[in-house]
């Protein structure tokens, strides 16, 4: 059995420990707002925090996130307040929406790290996270205006 903790929430799990973590939130915990896109590093539809850090569920084995705070889409904010959640709705940054959570997430490491960040700080930081609809400029706006509301 492993312990692990998700938005602030302990859970216990029988998983097997190399399972992972993208599977054991959907599946196990539901938490589906974590996308699956490519399941080999790819893409960034999987990206959650892991203590404060972006990173990639589909290759995250349940085994390395004991000890530490996994956060998802869902444990951002109680509520859809966080200043890039404003600002993707005031930017209506989404299309099909498949990616978002993953850009999203991405951009709140972002701006943990930089809450002023460049537009080459943003392109570093948000080049991996792939969106095929192609709302790059929207997402970079958003993040623009999340950042000059303070946020992170
Ligand atoms: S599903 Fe994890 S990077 Fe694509
Ligand atoms: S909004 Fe459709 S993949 Fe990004």
């Amino acid at each position: 059995m492993t312990k692990i903790s998700v938005n602030n929430k302990q859970y216990e799990t029988y998983a097997d420990p190399s399972t992972p973590m993208l599977w054991v939130l959907r599946d196990e915990l539901g938490l589906t707002g974590t996308k699956f896109g490519c399941g080999i590093a790819q893409c960034g539809a999987c990206t959650v925090h892991v203590d404060g850090s972006p990173r990639r569920s589909c290759i995250t084995p349940l085994s390395s996130v004991v000890g530490k705070e996994v956060t998802t889409i869902e444990g951002l904010s109680p509520d859809s307040s966080h200043p890039l959640q404003k600002a993707w709705i005031a930017e209506d940054a989404p299309q099909c929406g498949y990616c978002q959570s993953g850009q999203i997430m991405a951009a709140a490491g972002l701006l943990k790290q930089k809450p002023k960040p460049t537009d080459a700080d943003i392109d570093a930081a948000m080049s991996g996270i792939i969106c095929r609809c192609g709302t790059y400029s929207r997402i970079r706006e958003a993040i623009k205006q999340a950042a000059a509301n303070g946020g992170k």
